[in-house]
């Protein structure tokens, strides 16, 4: 028995409110990579970067999403996602930090993750960060009207294997609109020519978390943090993406010449 679906087609309107709370939102991204430095507490990065979103009329997603304390996830080296922001937990030179943040904005939400390397790190942590951010363009790039989500899933997970890292299968990307978690759910992981049908008007969270080990996950004791289970570095990047007619369109991306927008 297939478990059904149930997939909320947007209007035109709706892509184009999830457009600006995408934009708003990778220009909180963007002015939150700007505070990273060793030495900064992850606690004052979430304080500004809410204050960045208010400021701007939108409200955190996270935030009390399921009890989660915070605005911001910030996930350090062996942490997955979901890294709750503390004032005892400073950045430190050499760290590889993810980033993942959501807003409501107009009655539609926007969610975005990028990972970033804290002065000096590593050349496997520089691999594994390029490795990533290029799984999720290889599965931006599968979206079009008729393909299906085992295409993404298999375009992210070839790229990362390929690369000689795994693919954590306990968190998925998923669907987004008027609630921040909606179906289908996309795993990174999957067959080609398998799963949900894409068609115009389906907004998805597309998310890759890559493992440098195995894709073994746990949770730690305050029930959010999840960390490597062999304790190597992870890395996760996250755009906001519309199928239309024409195939992709990232709603998370900045603007042209404004930075990166990664
Ligand atoms: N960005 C995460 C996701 O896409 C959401 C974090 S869950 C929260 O699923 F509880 F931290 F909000
Ligand atoms: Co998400």
């Amino acid at each position: 028995m297939l478990k059904s679906l149930t997939v909320d087609l947007k209007t035109r309107e709706d892509i184009q409110k999830m457009r600006e709370a995408g934009a708003l939102l990778a220009g909180a991204v963007e002015r939150l990579r700007a505070r990273v430095r060793p030495g900064v507490c992850t606690a004052e990065l979430d304080a500004s970067v809410e204050a960045d979103l208010r400021s701007q009329g939108a409200k955190p997603a996270f935030l009390g999403y399921r009890g989660y304390p915070a605005t911001l996830c910030v996930s350090i080296n062996d942490e997955v996602v979901h890294g709750i922001p503390t004032q005892q937990r400073l950045l430190r030179d050499g760290d590889v930090v993810s980033f993942d943040l959501g807003c409501k904005w107009r009655g539609f939400f926007a969610d975005m993750a990028v990972t970033v390397a804290v002065g000096e790190v590593s050349p496997e942590a520089r691999r594994l960060i390029a490795t990533t951010r290029t799984a999720l363009e290889k599965g931006i790039a599968a979206v079009r009207p008729g393909a299906r989500i085992g295409d993404v899933g298999w375009a992210v997970q070839e790229c990362a294997e390929a690369a000689g890292f795994s693919v954590v299968r306990d968190f998925v990307g998923h669907g987004i609109g008027r609630a921040l978690h909606e179906d289908p759910a996309i795993p990174n992981y999957g067959k080609p020519g398998t799963g949900v049908r894409l068609q115009p008007g389906m907004v998805l969270a597309i998310e890759p978390m890559v493992n440098c080990g195995g894709p073994e996950v746990r949770v730690l004791e305050d029930r959010w943090t999840a960390v490597t289970g062999d304790g190597r570095l992870s890395a996760h990047f996250e755009h906001t993406v519309a199928v239309t007619e024409d195939g992709p369109s990232v709603l998370t991306r900045l603007e042209e010449g404004l930075g990166q927008g990664r």
